[in-house]
């Protein structure tokens, strides 16, 4: 069979990122440009900036994909673009390339949800793919859950219906003042505290159901650093130490909720498989309790590379490549949406589950 190759558009966040990659699996060249430093000072994504940044470097990015991997317009067979969840403003500029392109080049353009990208990431470097598997997708937008049986048949188990994991490790860290972002500075500042010093709680853990809520684990760090009454209203009474404790005993809570959902998720849907996705598969802690809880449960781990897990495009066109084998392509009215590609009809949004 030919060699189908595949230019993969991601741009639904703070990273501007193209990849070529060739029959699903072998990446050509996998470019992600970071804009964490032009938002750092604002201790959050500003959605204005990041388009800016994403009209300015989408150019120049695709064309330097092309050359790295030593492939021109000519030898590429579709496109393979971010269509949603994300930032509506960023998303933009990644579809509109993609459709500037599939009209000047005359390539087949592949619309592809981000989520189930980073659910399916691990095809990337798992031969053959761990279909099926449960997969725990955690990052700075994102706590969700998925039942992938195939690339074309992924199920939403449930989701968080508040803040995203990442984004509640930014807000504690902000709230500790330790910087932005906020999951690796917590990584490390916990490794020095004591995870049992506070008890935060542990949202939904036992619940039968997939979804999450980490608005509540976020308010409770709050309150418990703050005071009552906000009597300090800064972290400023705190001692090296007890900040180290804090960030030791939310990560704790976090953590332990993730791995204890996922590992449900995975007994409940009968598969072995786990897989992780999203900024937050960075962090050691979750690392270490899920690699050490699914071998307790008899299940298998598959850790996919960081590169893989954090936003870029090379998983993009890594599921963009199934879905044009399945010529699910888009006319030029493709238009980017803010929600997922398609929602689940079984992952209850209710506070109630
Ligand atoms: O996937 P990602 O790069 O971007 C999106 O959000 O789509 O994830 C970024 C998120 C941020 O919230 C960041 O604080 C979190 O991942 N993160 C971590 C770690 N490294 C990054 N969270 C916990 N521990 C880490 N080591
Ligand atoms: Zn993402």
């Amino acid at each position: 069979m030919k060699d189908c190759t595949i230019l993969g558009i991601e741009t639904s966040c703070d990273e501007t990122s193209a990849a070529v990659v060739v029959n699903g699996r072998d990446v050509r060249a996998s470019l992600v440009s970071s804009q964490v430093d032009l938002h750092a000072k604002y201790g959050g994504i500003v959605p204005e900036i990041a388009s800016r940044a994403h009209i300015e470097r989408i150019r120049p990015i695709i064309e330097e994909t092309l050359a790295t991997a030593g492939v021109s317009y000519e030898d590429l067979d579709a496109l393979a673009v971010t269509v949603g969840p994300g930032l509506v403003g960023s998303l933009l500029v990644g579809v509109t390339a993609a459709k500037t392109l599939a009209l000047t080049r005359g390539l087949p353009l592949v619309p592809v949800d981000h989520i189930e990208a980073h659910a399916t990431s691990a095809s990337l470097t798992a031969d053959p793919p761990p279909w099926p598997a449960v997969a725990l997708v955690v990052s700075g937008g994102h706590t969700s859950l998925y039942l992938v049986r195939d690339f074309l048949d992924i199920e939403l188990l449930g989701q968080t219906v508040d803040d995203a994991a990442g984004e509640a490790f930014d807000k504690v860290a902000a709230i500790l003042e330790l910087g932005y972002p906020g999951g690796p500075v917590i990584d490390r500042v916990a490794r020095d505290g004591n995870p049992k010093a506070v008890r935060f709680p542990r949202p939904w853990i036992h619940e039968p159901h997939a979804n999450f809520s980490f608005s509540g684990l976020k308010t409770a760090v709050l309150y418990h650093v703050y005071g009552g009454g906000q009597k300090y209203g800064s972290v400023a009474h705190l001692t090296p130490q007890e900040v180290a404790d804090v960030a030791a005993s939310f990560q704790a809570a976090l953590v332990q909720t993730l791995v204890k959902k996922t590992l449900a998720a995975a007994q409940r849907a009968g598969v072995v498989n786990v897989v992780v996705g999203g900024g937050v598969a960075a962090n050691s802690a979750l690392r270490a309790q899920l690699q050490d809880a699914c071998t307790r449960a008899g299940l298998t781990l598959l850790l996919t590379p960081m590169k893989y897990c954090t936003d870029n495009a090379a998983m993009i066109a890594a599921l963009g490549y199934r879905r044009f084998l399945r010529r699910e392509t888009a006319d030029l009215w493709l238009e980017p949406r803010a929600g997922l590609l398609r929602p689940s009809k079984t992952a209850r949004l209710s506070k109630q589950g």
